[in-house]
């Protein structure tokens, strides 16, 4: 199939090498240049515009920033609606709220394409292998039609219901996960002055109650951070999980609810990012908390 990835980001060329991986002819385009530059060693063609790319492909996958990011890819000058979208199926991945698939589905219809939002867990190296866990919303038509190139991005996917399900969903599932970063590193706090090896702990931790999957995928990556490591280049940076959670805290006052936890984490790592911490993984924040002082055993 001939595929285009418009937005060329850490999860964006992920999707697009892993796309020409299994066969299809992937067509990239990214606003800045440099990023196309190894897809294209990887046999990817390349597009001046979205809107190039738009016509010169069967189906087009967009994972980007936010809702700013979309709105210039998709309405931008030269933009994928600028192009010859008629009869194509979009997929649209990034995390952002609801209401901004809802419209976002409304304009690529007007144009009289086939719109299916799909945001996704897991991270760059899952995305590299296929092993997303996608959560999608659409007509259950056009979700068919997307459901086989999903399932070649994904482990697995699921059709949470009409366009902007998904992102509830999204929203949903990355929410507990932020605020168990903040309360990972007050945890540590109250037992660092024991000087175990955080390796360990995190072995330890992850057969607990409290423990939840990502201390078995990350826990590694975690103990390096407490161990004041380097937990290598980030995947998802503390910049973009503050997004997420800014974008949980207005879609809880878009759906007529406060998200206390939430609101408290996002102050939390807006603190870790006034520090530098913005460009680190997401891994490391369990480290923020206790780096800013806890007292040894015995003393006062
Ligand atoms: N990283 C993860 O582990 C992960 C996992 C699941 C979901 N997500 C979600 O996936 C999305 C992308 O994440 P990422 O980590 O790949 O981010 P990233 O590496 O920062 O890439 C963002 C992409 O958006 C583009 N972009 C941003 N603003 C733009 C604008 N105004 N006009 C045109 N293009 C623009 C960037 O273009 P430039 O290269 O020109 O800046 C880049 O291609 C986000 O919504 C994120 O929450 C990320």
């Amino acid at each position: 199939m001939r595929v285009g990835v418009a937005g060329l980001g850490r999860m964006g060329a992920a999707i697009a090498a892993h796309l020409i991986d299994v066969g299809h002819e992937v067509t990239v385009w990214n606003r800045t240049a440099d990023k196309v530059k190894p897809l294209s060693a990887a046999g990817a063609k390349t597009a001046a515009s979205p809107a190039e790319l738009a016509g010169a492909v069967e189906a087009i996958v967009t994972i980007l920033t936010n809702r700013e990011a979309v709105a210039a890819v998709y309405e931008g000058p030269n933009g994928l609606l600028a192009g010859a979208v008629k009869g194509k199926l979009v997929i649209e991945m990034s995390t952002v709220q609801p209401e901004t698939e809802v419209a976002l589905a409304e304009k690529v219809r007007a144009k009289g394409a086939i719109f299916v939002e799909c945001p996704v867990g897991g991270t760059v190296g899952p995305a590299r292998e296929g092993r997303l866990l996608g959560v999608a919303g659409g007509t259950k038509d056009d979700f068919a039609k997307a459901q086989p190139l999903l399932a070649q991005m994904c482990r697995r996917v699921e059709h949470v219901g009409p366009v902007g399900a998904g992102s509830s969903m999204k929203l949903a599932l990355n929410l507990p996960l932020m605020v168990y970063y903040q309360a990972l590193g007050e945890s540590y706090v109250l037992c660092k002055h024991l000087g175990l090896d955080p390796k360990w702990l995190m072995e330890f931790l992850s057969d607990t109650s409290g423990a939840p999957n990502i201390l078995k995928v990350r826990g590694a990556k975690i103990a390096a951070a407490l161990e004041g490591g380097d937990v290598g280049p980030p995947a998802f940076d503390v910049d973009n999980i503050r997004k997420d959670l800014a974008t949980m805290v207005a879609e809880g006052k878009t759906r007529g609810a406060r998200l206390p936890v939430t609101e408290q984490t996002l102050a939390v790592y807006d603190e870790a990012i006034k520090e530098g911490w913005g460009k680190r993984d997401g891994a490391s924040l369990p480290a923020y908390w206790p780096s800013r002082g806890s007292r040894p055993l015995g003393k006062a």
